[in-house]
């Protein structure tokens, strides 16, 4: 599978509000060909662009997300006003719908995490990938489907079995290359800050490319790239593209 050496993490989350449509134009502006969200469900299970299990951080909102239907949702203002003033006012939560509909006009690829709230793993991915088949055309970027609770990999599984899936976790402590192998990931997503370059070396050994969160620094970059790290997942994906290029 072609992978991209730039993956603009939450759209371009230094440059714009992370997880929103003007997130993913940011990362688009940057040069980024694809960029990492994360997915949850509203209370009447409609997919939706989120980090978060509450809207305190990037909204104007309160609340948890799981109790909030898309229709209040949608009234609150996602233009993360603590870290940008005003300046995305008016920026919503995005559906997935909305989201891949944008990323396919700006002919971009894509890993969706999910991101379920506690208990909702499994429904969060089949809702999510049911999504994504849905909508998102054969002769586009094959997307990847990452997530750190195995359940909603399991799930992902069963309900797109031909959609690749990334083996997603902070570290990658003993066991990780069988629970790989068992749930059919195509991809290994380690953080970066325990990763060592055995394991990268190890990672590919078995074939899987490696895809590395949240590098943002210039010269670590560089050293991962030199590992042989495939994707470089980054909130600034112009300055860590100028860093590797
Ligand atoms: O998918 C990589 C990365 O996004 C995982 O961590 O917390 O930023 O979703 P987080
Ligand atoms: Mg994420």
């Amino acid at each position: 599978m072609k992978l991209p050496s730039i993956i603009g993490h939450r759209g371009a989350k230094a440059n714009a509000p992370e997880n929103t449509l003007a997130g993913l134009r940011r990362a688009h502006e940057e040069g980024a060909s694809w960029v990492e969200f994360d997915v949850k469900l509203t209370k009447d299970n409609v997919p939706i662009l989120i980090h978060d299990e509450t809207l305190e951080r990037t909204t104007n909102g309160r609340g948890p997300v799981r109790d909030l239907t898309l229709e209040s949702l949608r009234l609150v203002d996602a233009g993360c006003p603590a870290v940008f003033g005003d300046r995305f006012k008016g920026e919503r939560i995005p559906t997935l719908e909305e989201c891949l509909a944008l990323l396919l006009e700006l002919g971009m690829g894509f890993n969706l995490e999910v991101k379920p709230c506690p208990g909702r793993e499994r429904e969060t991915a089949i809702l999510a990938l049911r999504t994504v088949m849905r909508v998102w055309p054969a002769h586009a970027a094959t997307p990847i489907i990452s997530s750190f609770k195995l359940p909603a990999l399991e799930a992902a599984r069963e309900t797109a079995p031909d959609l690749p899936r990334g083996y997603l976790s902070e570290r990658l402590d003993a066991g990780w290359l069988e629970a790989a192998r068992r749930l059919d990931c195509t991809t290994i997503h380690p953080g970066f800050r325990a990763l060592t370059d055995a394991q990268v070396r190890l990672a590919k050994h078995h074939g899987y490319p490696v895809l590395v969160w949240t590098v943002n620094e210039p010269a670590r970059a560089v050293e991962l790239r030199g590992w042989g790290v495939d994707s470089l997942i980054t909130d600034t994906p112009g300055a860590i593209a100028k860093a590797i290029a």
